[in-house]
């Protein structure tokens, strides 16, 4: 996998059929036509994903949501009006369009349009390319099957070393929100919330009048116990547990991540010292890869309070500590 800074150079990968990771503003994805079933096979493939977990494909307007599904909700167009392009993920009944190489065979397509603006150029020169104005690229996040997701092009470029060099990832700097979008499914007469992110459920409410639940049917693989897993092994702790912290009584390296405003007791390898929840989500797996570098055995995470992204940063903290299969 080669380096570029050059969005058409990325779409001209993707319009030959070659996978081309892309920075978005949550995290990166592993790009490819998600109208072209051998390139996705590919990706399948890169990924060590399992075949039945489908993937989200990433649109450029929120005129592509027709040709992509079909019975749209009106409660699925505030939310697409409201926050498109950004960090949400609406899942919804499928069109024709929508392979099954995406849909893992299901009955519907997970849509998102991303604010990041270099992928909004590759979508726009595929568009120019292929003259389909609702091209789109399916991109699940750029690394190994249940593993840390990458905020930066050096962590694709980690997770991937060993693809051809006509697979490109497209370097846009470091993500800005950090843990992937929310996932809202649209399918019933109401919201549900299938994965927590930047959005939260106060705003889907609030934007669409109706109440937004947890626990629906729909299977989504961000949602198994154990995902997001470093090698060192990840134990959620509060911060009353790390004052009391003792000194270690062997030689394990011991790493923690925690707010700002819990102090590092003697012993304990500061991973990353954020100042509040946003700036938690955005450093969360930088620093889970950073105690991987550094060969740590177990992170100590202090999570930060629930409100707003506070929810997905402990939503990825404890399936990252789960050893649960
Ligand atoms: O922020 C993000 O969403 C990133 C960036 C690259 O867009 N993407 C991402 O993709 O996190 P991935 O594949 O790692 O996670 C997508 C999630 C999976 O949990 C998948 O099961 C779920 O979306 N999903 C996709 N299609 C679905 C469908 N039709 N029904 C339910 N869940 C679906
Ligand atoms: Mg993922």
């Amino acid at each position: 996998m080669r380096r570029t800074t050059d969005p058409p150079q990325a779409a001209r990968s993707l319009a030959d059929g070659r996978l081309a990771a892309l920075p978005t503003e949550t995290v990166y994805g592993l790009g490819a036509r998600a109208d072209d079933p051998h390139a996705i096979a590919r990706l399948y493939a890169a990924k060590g994903r399992p075949a039945d977990h489908p993937l989200i494909a990433h649109i450029a307007s929120t005129g592509a949501l027709d040709a992509w599904a079909m019975a749209v909700p009106d409660y699925a167009r505030a939310l697409a009006e409201a926050c498109w392009p950004g960090p949400i993920t609406l899942v919804l009944p499928r069109s024709p369009r929508a392979l099954d190489a995406i849909t893992g065979g299901q009955d519907s397509v997970a849509l998102r349009w991303s604010s990041h603006p270099a992928m909004q150029e590759v979508l726009d020169e595929l568009v120019r390319i292929t003259g389909d104005p609702a091209i789109a690229i399916a991109a699940p996040s750029a690394n190994r099957f249940g593993r840390v997701s990458p905020t930066t092009a050096d962590h694709v470029l980690t997770e991937f070393a060993d693809l051809p060099d006509d697979d490109v990832v497209l370097d846009g700097g470091p993500c800005e929100v950090g843990v992937e979008s929310t996932i809202i499914d649209c399918t019933g007469d109401h919201p549900r919330l299938l994965r927590p992110g930047a959005i939260d459920t106060a705003d889907v409410e609030r934007i669409t009048g109706l109440p937004c639940t947890t626990g629906s049917t729909v299977r989504a693989s961000g949602t198994l116990e154990s995902h997001y897993a470093p090698t060192a092994r990840v134990r959620v702790v509060t911060g009353d547990e790390i004052a009391k912290w003792g000194a270690p009584s062997d030689d394990a390296r011991t790493g923690l991540l925690a707010l700002a405003e819990v102090p590092t007791p003697p012993g304990l390898v500061r991973l990353a010292a954020p100042d509040d929840a946003d700036a938690y989500a955005r450093v969360l797996y930088a620093a889970l890869r950073e105690a991987d570098a550094l060969e740590l055995v177990t992170v100590l995470a202090v999570p930060p309070p629930a409100a707003g992204i506070g929810a997905a940063v402990i939503d990825r903290l404890t399936r990252s500590a789960s050893t649960a299969q």
